[in-house]
């Protein structure tokens, strides 16, 4: 794992426009697995002004609430067409986003597996953090090795989203979410964490043991994975003078 930490979740964001950046220039027709979230706004906004060629581009979102429709505002798929997607040049059937409408949901999530495999995987998958450690909406306990299906939220995942929905009761108790094997999967990881609170699922993740309790820290396993702090995310790292020095003195070779 590279631990980046940088000042602010400006600063944090660049660093990861850069590296999306790199990407599609190297590859033009890149496979992106994207997110959702607080998180991932300023680096949306950095993406939608750096004027990037996204018209090869194929994006795979990690997930969407049951029972949304796409035009509900709080659906995912209102997030990326409003954060992201209405800025870019994009075409629109190479957005793939889970339909939280499907009624036969074990059969959607099978086509969806298939979908990423067609597209030839993921380059780079784009992750947030949940407080409890999940990535994707891969809750505490999920199987380390799932693949796309529905899942339940925790009562505190359901909290955390209380501030777009405006009440714990509007908040949905399902989701379809990649698993975290169809992450895993993907060559590239970048996770992302701001503030403070999310300081301890940051540290579970990156120095604690491997576990289905905290979904994250399934990305020590990952070759490539990197995670991407402000400085508030950062404060319960034992290491992280360590991790700050390392990428202060990377080899200009070893720079995105
Ligand atoms: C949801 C999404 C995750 C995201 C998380 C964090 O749970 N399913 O992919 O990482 O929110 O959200 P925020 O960035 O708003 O803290």
């Amino acid at each position: 794992m590279e631990i980046i930490i940088r000042p602010t979740p400006e600063a944090a964001s660049g660093v990861t426009a850069n590296l999306i950046a790199r990407l599609l220039h190297d590859k033009p027709n890149a496979v992106l697995g994207l997110a959702t979230g607080d998180t991932v706004v300023p680096l949306y906004r950095q993406l939608v002004a750096m004027k990037l060629d996204w018209s090869r581009v194929k994006t795979f979102n990690l997930d969407e609430y049951v029972g949304l429709s796409p035009e509900h505002p709080q659906s995912y798929h209102s997030f990326m067409w409003e954060n992201l997607f209405q800025h870019l040049n994009i075409k629109k059937e190479s957005v793939y986003l889970p339909d939280g409408q499907a009624t036969d949901i074990p059969a959607y999530c099978a086509l969806y597996e298939e979908s990423i495999r067609e597209a030839g995987g993921i380059d780079l998958q784009l992750l947030g953090i949940g407080t409890d450690g999940h990535i994707g909406f891969n809750e505490p306990t999920s199987s380390l090795v799932s693949r796309t299906r529905i899942k339940t939220l925790t009562e505190q995942t359901r909290a955390d989203k209380v501030p777009s929905f405006g009440g714990q009761d509007q908040v949905p108790h399902h989701v379809i979410t990649m698993g975290v094997g169809t992450i895993m999967e993907a060559r590239q990881i970048a996770l992302l964490a701001f503030g403070r609170n999310k300081a301890q699922a940051v540290a579970d993740a990156v120095e604690g043991p491997i576990t289905a309790m905290i979904p994250a820290s399934i990305l020590q396993m990952h070759p490539t994975a990197k995670i991407v702090l402000d400085e508030p995310a950062a404060v319960q790292l034992k290491k992280a003078d360590y991790y700050r020095w390392v990428y202060n003195h990377k080899p200009d070779s070893q720079r995105f």
